[in-house]
């Protein structure tokens, strides 16, 4: 593939890894008076991550300066409280299961509306990349929320990299399907694999990241390892993991809970309060990791980040297009 060199990144804008030990030993300070609470979450789904998987650092990337860091949810809960269903439908059951999923080697198929089609391994695509950490509120469509310091790099650039055509409007992501490492597909809770899918000026926005890691790490496989998408102002459910494919197409891509349930889970998907699931009200969300009877909090319209992305659905009924 035909992929420009990464810039390097200058020294001063790589984490330097005791800031990150300074904000596990916070983070553990918060497990601690979370237990403290007797929170059934934390003392159902307990587990040491290291167990999991490998731990790998990620040494160099540009270093967030986002205002919401203090806000940072426990690296612990967001390792274990996931929506992978792929591995079943428990918050419990990624962390459980995901280290059946074998994640390098790992290649992507790029094809469609792209003048670069091809099979890539995936550490070519990340050797071209500029990695940087983002901290970004994920809000699930089921009200709740947390906050994570992701790290990854810009979608658009990759997609440039790709040379789209006139005529690619959309782009359309694939989940690997293999019931053996996945055995959440062997059950019919979704038609697999997982499909999810943006219109072109969404993938080409500057808040949109591919995510290849968290706190520091690489991925952890029940958070999408080894390539994930983040798309901060729409419901989590667009955030699909363990990406194999990503096809540039002319027209709106069908994507898997629009398929499975049209009326609840809009092909937008943009967060906002105004607008109800059907079942439940979206005006507030529950704080993953916060302190016992805290108040929910109010979820913001494009979850918080309007200022930056209303002008992509300006005109737009964003009743009907939700
Ligand atoms: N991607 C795949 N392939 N399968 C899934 O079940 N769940 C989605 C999204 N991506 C899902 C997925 C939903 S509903 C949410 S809220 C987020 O992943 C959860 O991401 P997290 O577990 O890292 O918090």
């Amino acid at each position: 593939m035909l992929i420009k060199s990464a810039s390097l990144i200058k020294e001063n804008e790589v984490t330097p890894k005791k800031d990150y030990d300074k904000s596990r030993s916070i983070i553990s300070a918060s497990r601690r008076q979370f237990l403290a609470q007797g929170s059934a979450l934390v003392l159902a789904t307990s587990f040491s991550p290291n167990t999991l998987w490998a731990g790998n650092k990620i040494e160099h990337y540009k270093k967030s300066n986002s205002p919401i860091k203090n806000e940072l949810t426990p690296y612990e809960l967001v390792t274990s409280y996931n929506n992978f269903y792929e591995f079943g439908t428990g918050k419990g059951d990624p962390a459980a299961h995901a280290h059946r999923l074998k994640t390098r080697p790992w290649s992507v198929t790029v094809d469609g509306e792209v003048g670069k089609p091809g099979v890539y391994d995936l550490e070519d695509i990340l050797k071209r990349q500029q990695l940087e950490e983002r901290i970004y509120r994920l809000r699930c469509v089921e009200a709740w929320s947390m906050v994570v310091p992701w790290i990854g790099f810009s979608l658009a650039e990759l997609i440039k990299q790709m040379e789209p055509t006139s005529k690619a409007n959309y782009v359309e992501f694939t989940t690997l399907y293999d019931p053996e490492q996945m055995p959440g597909q062997k059950r019919r809770t979704l038609k697999w694999p997982y499909v999810e899918g943006l219109r072109m000026d969404e993938a080409m926005h500057p808040l949109t990241l591919m995510a290849t890691g968290l706190y520091g790490e690489e991925m952890p496989n029940q958070n999408g390892a080894p390539l994930r998408l983040i798309v901060p102002w729409k419901y989590g459910f667009k955030s699909i993991k363990s990406i194999v494919k990503i096809r540039l197409v002319e027209h709106q891509p069908t994507t898997s809970w629009n398929e499975s349930a049209r009326h609840e889970y809009g092909f937008y998907a943009n967060v906002n309060p105004h607008v109800s699931h059907p079942r439940w009200s979206q005006s507030r969300e529950r704080v993953i990791g916060a302190p016992l009877f805290t108040p929910k909090r109010k979820t913001e319209m494009f979850n918080g980040y309007g200022e930056q992305v209303a002008s992509l659905y300006k005109g737009m009924n964003l009743k009907r297009f939700f």
